[in-house]
């Protein structure tokens, strides 16, 4: 069985987490995509996001974990990203929920927010989610498309 591809990208505020959350990752048996940032030094979270989204545009990883300060810009900038559906999730319900229902495909969190033990615990169990398939949340994930194809055109 091949080890999935996680990318993992964060700014400055979220660099705090970053390397409790690289050990989560691989010994969850990922391969980790890391794309930076390397220290608190101030940086710009869109750039982070668009990073990490454009990895799982073009399949060079198969999800994403995205930290900044509070996580919630983090989540903004990359739902701009058409196919991303990322959540800001604190808690465990959400972060499992979010994948079983929503089929979310970046886990966002604030490293001035939580701690490292309760964000390690978030990445476990998100990454062990997976998408129910059950036809009503396919149907809505297509509705999401649709809003997607859109606003492209604004329509
Ligand atoms: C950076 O100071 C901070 O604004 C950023 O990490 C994030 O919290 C934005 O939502």
């Amino acid at each position: 069985m091949p080890r999935p591809v996680i990318a993992f990208a964060c700014d400055h505020g979220g660099f705090p987490l970053k390397a409790r959350l690289l050990v989560a990752l691989e010994a969850a048996g990922c391969d980790v995509l890391d794309l930076g940032t390397e220290s608190t030094a101030p940086v710009d979270y869109p750039d982070y996001a668009a990073a990490l989204g454009r990895a799982i545009i073009e399949k060079r990883a198969a999800r994403g974990v995205l930290v900044c300060g509070s996580g919630v810009g983090a989540s903004v900038a990359a739902n701009k990203l058409p196919g991303i559906r990322a959540a800001l999730c604190h808690d465990s319900f959400s972060a499992r929920q979010g994948v079983e229902d929503d089929d979310c495909n970046v886990l966002c969190l604030g490293a001035r927010v939580v701690g490292p033990e309760l964000a390690a615990d978030l990445v476990d169990i998100w990454l062990k989610a997976r998408f129910s398939g059950a036809a009503r949340h396919v149907r809505r994930l297509e509705k999401i498309r649709q809003l997607e194809t859109n606003a492209l055109t604004f329509k």
